[in-house]
């Protein structure tokens, strides 16, 4: 079965069950500033599983794309995968374990979706602990799920009991470091979850423990399927459970590793996808993929590197040297590094990518739609690179003329001049010398201590930080927008929006600079109406009703459909100040922000200025 194939069914089945299916959201989060990308299928949902109404329902799936670069450059192995899609049906407030339970089953074991033995199926629960009790509701589901098939289904406790195996215990319990999303004590949305696990019927390797159970890391099990019983919010890191309002249920299936296992593939790099990719690196290079473990990891890298900036490029994110754009760069510099590794001696990236597309294109139509602009984004890059790339041997040259290269100079050449410490050695060796590697690693480890400090919050993942900060930046950002149009004219329309805590930046259609009057003229509207404290409401209503209330909303493809709409209005009915199109969340007064100022005002790109702002100053 093909990603495409599964990826089908899926949504196939959540339609039958009365889901709606909600495009992918963009990698690039909105309005959330503590994530760099999406990395979860949940992520674009949060405001809707905290409560407010979502247009299309209460039953939602989709297939939403997802990057994670943790550790970027050791991704890269056989099960690793930087950019990848991840399955997931949702509740807000509708059906919660029974339906979840039940159709998770449905579909992995039913002979019109999967129909996967069901003995092959192992599930784990969370066992129960002084903050949240064991989760005996799931347990007693799978029981009967598994009854109806016809096979015993005994609980058991990983390393205490049997190891699994075909009559052993098959819902295994497991404390909160493994049954609970997102982590144990993590801040915000939460809830215990079952995990379904599936069966390779690979040996155990005792390395790993005297006892296989599905969390032992042998390999034998692969979790498939995550569900996710969101009925909490904890109010603070390791704080107490509120419980929300609605019952929520959210769930994630790793697409590609789910689609390996099922075709009895040892790593997602045997998967059609990665296979069509493999074939096109080789026509640029006289090298196989499958005869030997440094090209093959070379080829891997290159196919998911590129394969993961195809992406990003296509949802605005284009190579730079700041947040999201810096990871994109290090991605494609690097697949360029693998390629150089393996005698590509042309420029391949872009070839890559139009592979990438032709895969892809048909289910993400903005591949497709951008395929001009993200061939030049890879052209443009890896002709930076090769620059880069010469101005580093240059140093290197000069280095070498003067004596043998010290580890601090081949960290300088990598630092400064990007020049990968590969290429250093491959040319010292040339010359008889060689570079000592751990002195230059302890560099390396002394550097990232230093930047991981300085980017922990951005690329520690998790949930939105939707603090009352960004809901307050968010209402300035209305009330900017509200403001421009009254100074500039009604030409101006919002292209772009980022919240950080720090500050709000917000892009926009506009032909010229703004002079210092007009500036000091839209901080002074904004601040009037922060003065004023009006309220901010939210009604739900139809498009149509949204555009003949005068609401604003640039961004139609996103909403067309829908039959009903968010729209935020900032004052009074009879003397409104802004009312958007929009998910929120903001601030429930404008008194809330304090004070607003520009900080810049400055070209974004052709005909597209930028502002940045801050408040409560
Ligand atoms: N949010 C859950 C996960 O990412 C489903 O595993």
């Amino acid at each position: 079965m093909t990603i495409h194939e599964l990826r089908q069914k899926f949504l196939d089945f959540f339609t039958e069950k009365g889901h709606a299916i909600i495009p992918s959201a963009s990698l690039l989060p909105e309005n959330d500033p503590s994530v760099l990308f999406n990395t979860a299928g949940m992520q674009p949902l949060v405001p809707y599983l905290k409560g407010e109404t979502h247009p299309m329902g209460t039953r939602l799936a989709d297939a939403q794309k997802c990057l994670r670069t943790g550790d970027i450059d050791e991704v890269g192995d056989n099960r690793h995968l930087t950019f990848f899609e991840m399955l997931g049906n949702w509740s807000l407030g509708d059906y919660f374990k029974e339906e979840s339970i039940a159709w998770s089953f449905e579909f992995l074991t039913s002979s019109r979706w999967l129909g996967i033995d069901p003995k092959k199926i192992y599930v784990t629960v969370f066992e129960g602990d002084d903050d949240a009790p064991r989760d005996e509701t799931s347990i007693g589901i799978w029981r009967a799920q598994y009854e109806v098939k016809g096979v015993v289904a005994d609980v058991g406790v990983a390393e205490k009991d049997e190891p699994a195996h075909g009559d052993g215990p098959r819902i295994y319990t497991y404390p909160k470091a493994k049954n609970w999303w997102p982590g144990a004590m993590a801040k915000g949305l939460c809830g215990p979850d079952t995990e379904i696990f599936y069966d390779t019927g690979l040996p155990h390797t005792p390395a790993f423990g005297p006892v296989c159970h599905p969390n032992c890391d042998c390999g034998r099990f692969v979790e498939i399927w995550n569900n996710v019983f969101m009925q909490f919010n904890r109010m603070e890191e390791g704080g107490s459970l509120e419980v929300l309002p609605k019952q929520n249920v959210d769930t994630g299936m790793g697409l590609e590793r789910t689609a390996a296992v099922l075709n009895g593939f040892s790593t997602v790099y045997d998967l059609d996808v990665f296979q069509v990719m493999f074939r096109g690196i080789e026509s640029l290079c006289d090298k196989t993929y499958g005869s030997d473990a440094s090209v093959d990891r070379s080829m891997r890298i290159i196919a998911d590197h590129i394969r993961s900036a195809t992406f990003a490029i296509a949802d605005g994110i284009v190579p730079s040297n700041v947040q999201q754009g810096y990871v994109i760069r290090r991605l494609i510099r690097r697949a360029i590094r693998e390629g150089l590794r393996i005698g590509i001696s042309t420029r391949f990236c872009d070839q890559i990518a139009n592979v990438v597309i032709g895969q892809f294109g048909e289910h993400y139509h903005e591949l497709e739609a951008k395929r001009l602009e993200i061939i030049a984004e890879f052209v443009k890059e890896e002709e930076k690179f090769s620059k880069t790339v010469a101005n580093g041997v240059k140093e290197l040259e000069k280095i070498l003329e003067k004596g043998a290269m010290t580890s601090e100079q081949a960290f300088m050449l990598y630092s400064t001049y990007g020049f990968p410490l590969e290429l250093t050695e491959e040319i010292v060796r040339e010359r008889g010398g060689v570079v000592d590697h751990d002195a230059f690693k302890a560099e390396f480890e002394k550097h990232q201590e230093l930047s991981r400090t300085a980017s922990a919050g951005m690329f520690k993942g998790g949930l939105q930080d939707d603090s009352a900060e960004s809901a307050r930046l968010h209402t300035a950002t209305h009330l900017l927008h509200a403001a421009l149009r009254k100074v500039l004219g009604p030409h101006v329309q919002q292209k772009g929006s980022n919240i950080t805590p720090e500050r709000l930046r917000f892009d926009f259609s506009h032909p010229e600079k703004m002079t210092p009057e007009q500036i000091t003229e839209v901080e002074n509207l904004v601040n009037e109406a922060i003065k004023r404290d009006l309220p901010i409401n939210c009604q739900h209503m139809s498009v149509k009703d949204a555009e003949a209330s005068g609401a604003l909303g640039f961004f139609k493809e996103k909403y067309e459909n829908l039959p009903s709409l968010s729209v935020y209005q900032v004052g009074e009915d009879a003397d409104w100040f802004s009312k958007e199109i929009c998910g929120g969340p903001h601030a429930a007064h404008t008194g809330e922000l304090g004070s607003f100022k520009i900080q810049k005002e400055e070209a974004s790109s052709a005909g597209v200025r930028r502002i940045k702002a801050v408040i409560g100053q």
